[in-house]
């Protein structure tokens, strides 16, 4: 029996026209690549989004979505869902530990009173809220709870960061939190299924909408720590080294820059000097 008997629309085909011109708008605006290989998943993406507002042309679609107020609408919902967004609490953990490690060189220091992170790409909150949890825990073992820290997470993606804002979790999400930091920062909900984090935690995490590919008109600075892991993944070397430039621009000297391994290679700034620590790819800067 074919798909339509069931009432099932099979995925309309689309072009190598208009596959290069989707290809080349995304890739403009946001960074991401569209190679071959991920081409059904932005064939099934656009088409299932077309279905829904009962457009049936890949171009009608296009024109739609780059003209007027309603595109911009449009193109907001759109990149939320062409964004991999998988993500999971305390993410690559050596990663964490170096963050910890050096972190707690700074807290060592008596005169240190406050410590600025930034998870650039941070997705449903899980990596800005693991880096707070990671800062509550030590200034509670260090003693320091004079210090004053800020954590700025920000993502292209608005219906994302709304979740991120919320910062309820279900038990399976909640998988990578040690069990001594759930009990002391989240509160289970009455549906016994979600935790949410606790407000004085998620007052200390600022969210706020940043394309990548936009660093230039970003207001921060004098970072401590720049977490930017999977992020980059889909985007073309030349880009990669862009924005990871532009990060590093946004470090205190001293502060450090941690990327996913593998993500950028052979990449060198007159600023910064790798990090030697297990399992991880990251760069301090050095003046
Ligand atoms: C796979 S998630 C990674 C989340 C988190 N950093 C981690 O490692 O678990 C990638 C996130 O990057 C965001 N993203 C993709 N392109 C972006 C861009 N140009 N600017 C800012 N964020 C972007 C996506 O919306 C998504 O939330």
């Amino acid at each position: 029996m074919a798909l339509e008997d069931w009432g099932i629309k099979p995925v309309v085909p689309i072009s190598d026209e208009q596959f290069a011109l989707w290809q080349g708008l995304i890739e403009s605006r946001t960074g991401m690549t569209f190679t071959q290989t991920r081409r059904p998943f932005l064939e099934i993406s656009l088409s299932t989004r077309m279905r829904e507002i009962t457009i049936e042309d890949y171009d009608a679609y296009y024109q739609f979505v780059v003209s007027g107020a309603r595109g911009e609408r449009e193109w907001v919902l759109l990149v939320d869902r062409l964004a991999v967004q998988e993500t999971s609490f305390f993410r690559h953990a050596s990663s964490y530990a170096l963050v910890e490690t050096h972190l707690k060189s700074l807290l060592a220091k008596p005169q240190m009173s406050s410590i600025n992170l930034w998870s650039a790409g941070c997705s449903t909150g899980e990596e800005p809220y693991s880096l707070a949890l990671l800062v509550e825990d030590l200034l509670e073992t260090m003693q320091r709870q004079d210090v004053f820290y800020g954590i700025t997470a920000t993502d292209i993606s608005l219906p994302t960061l709304a979740k991120a804002k919320l910062g309820v979790y279900n038990e399976r999400k909640l998988h990578g939190v040690p069990e001594k930091m759930r009990e002391h920062f989240f509160t289970q909900l009455v549906n016994q299924r979600d935790w949410q984090i606790d407000a004085h935690l998620k007052a200390r995490v600022a969210f706020a909408q940043l394309n990548l590919m936009e660093l230039d008109k970003a207001p921060f600075g004098d970072m401590d720590v720049i977490f930017c892991q999977n992020v980059l993944i889909y985007f073309r070397r030349f880009r990669k080294r862009d924005v990871v430039s532009h990060l590093a621009a946004r470090l205190q000297v001293g502060g450090i820059l941690v990327l996913g391994v593998g993500e950028v290679m052979d990449w060198q700034h007159p600023l910064l000097e790798r990090v030697d620590y297990p399992d991880t790819l990251a760069y301090r800067r050095i003046k």
